[in-house]
């Protein structure tokens, strides 16, 4: 079957980037969020990245009006069920990814291929909330979505190789590279990249070196775009927190547990660029200073 509709559901800051790559690979995309408010917002930062890409000469203004002319967004569930492929994209939680795609589930004609964007969760473990595991994948998007080039396209033993396949097309379609990985806690990336985040925090817990420091060590010493506490902002220090706690609960190594303060910077509401405090304090967005301690 091939794919021409896609669903998008959850319109935040992964979820908007997906929409956004797919309308602009030619899909119909609609993209779900549960209040309008919410909607509009996920819209209008699509909106703005477009903008900016017409303004940089990437795509002509008609190119920018197709994409924005084949996105459409709702609150409404029941506007997805004539979808051929669904992406999940909404908070990192069991519970809520079981109960979405259990209303999926019934409102969706069997042939559609349902996938998550979880970064930690098991896709079994969500898949199992439905009657079609075997059209059941992971398609792990990186952020900001329409730069990285990377999706990871993930299947359990339930997935069945021909819809595999079609993801992995689908993909490359987007435009993405992508890699194979198994249904293990954090696939790839994760499993390397949250132990290397945490031990960030670690040493700066243990006075190893400063924030300023630390990151400038991994952007000039290793040639990282950004260092790990400004990554750890950008990402979000919820968004970390949580993800840490799933692969801790899982696997019960060191490396995968979150240090006390990740845990204290979350409380206190400090969640990185998002909430304009993290590492960083972003009160002047362009010149972000570090937080003392
Ligand atoms: N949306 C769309 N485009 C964006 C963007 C955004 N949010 N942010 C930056 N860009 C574009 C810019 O327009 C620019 O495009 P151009 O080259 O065509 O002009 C390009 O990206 C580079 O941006 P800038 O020049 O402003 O800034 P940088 O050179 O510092 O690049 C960055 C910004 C791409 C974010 C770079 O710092 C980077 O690669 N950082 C690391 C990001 C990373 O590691 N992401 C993975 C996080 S882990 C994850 O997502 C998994 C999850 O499960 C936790």
């Amino acid at each position: 079957m091939a794919i021409q509709k896609v669903g998008v559901v959850g319109c935040g800051l992964m979820g908007a980037g997906i929409a956004q790559v797919s309308a602009a690979a030619g899909f119909t995309t609609v993209a779900r969020e549960v209040a309008p408010e919410l909607v509009e917002k996920g819209l209008k930062g699509i909106e703005k990245n477009l903008a900016r890409l017409v303004e940089k000469g990437t795509i002509t203004a008609a190119a920018s009006g197709e994409i924005r002319g084949r996105l459409t967004g709702t609150t409404v569930i029941d506007d997805l069920n004539d979808c051929d492929l669904i992406i999940e994209a909404i908070i990192e939680q069991l519970p809520a990814k079981r109960e979405l795609f259990a209303t999926l589930d019934k409102i969706c004609p069997p042939g559609t291929i349902f996938a998550s964007n979880t970064s930690s969760l098991t896709i079994t473990e969500i898949a199992a909330a439905t009657k079609r595991p075997q059209r059941f994948v992971g398609l792990h998007f990186f952020s900001p979505v329409p730069v990285m080039k990377l999706v990871e396209v993930v299947r359990t033993i339930s997935t069945e190789p021909a819809v595999y396949e079609e993801m992995l097309a689908f993909g490359a379609k987007l435009g993405k590279t992508t890699v194979r990985a198994h249904d293990s806690t954090g696939f790839i990336v994760n499993r390397l990249l949250v132990p290397y985040l945490l031990d960030a925090i670690r040493a700066l817990e243990e006075g190893v070196g400063s924030i300023e420091d630390i990151d400038s060590s991994m952007k000039l010493g290793c040639g990282h775009p950004m260092g790990p506490l400004t990554l750890l902002d950008f990402v979000g220090l919820d968004t970390t927190y949580y993800i840490a706690n799933i692969m801790f609960e899982e696997f019960r190594e060191r490396r995968f547990a979150a240090p006390p303060l990740l845990k204290r910077m979350v409380l206190s509401g400090w969640l990185g660029r998002k909430t304009g405090k993290g590492f960083y304090d972003y009160a002047d967005a362009q010149n972000p200073t570090a937080m003392k301690f």
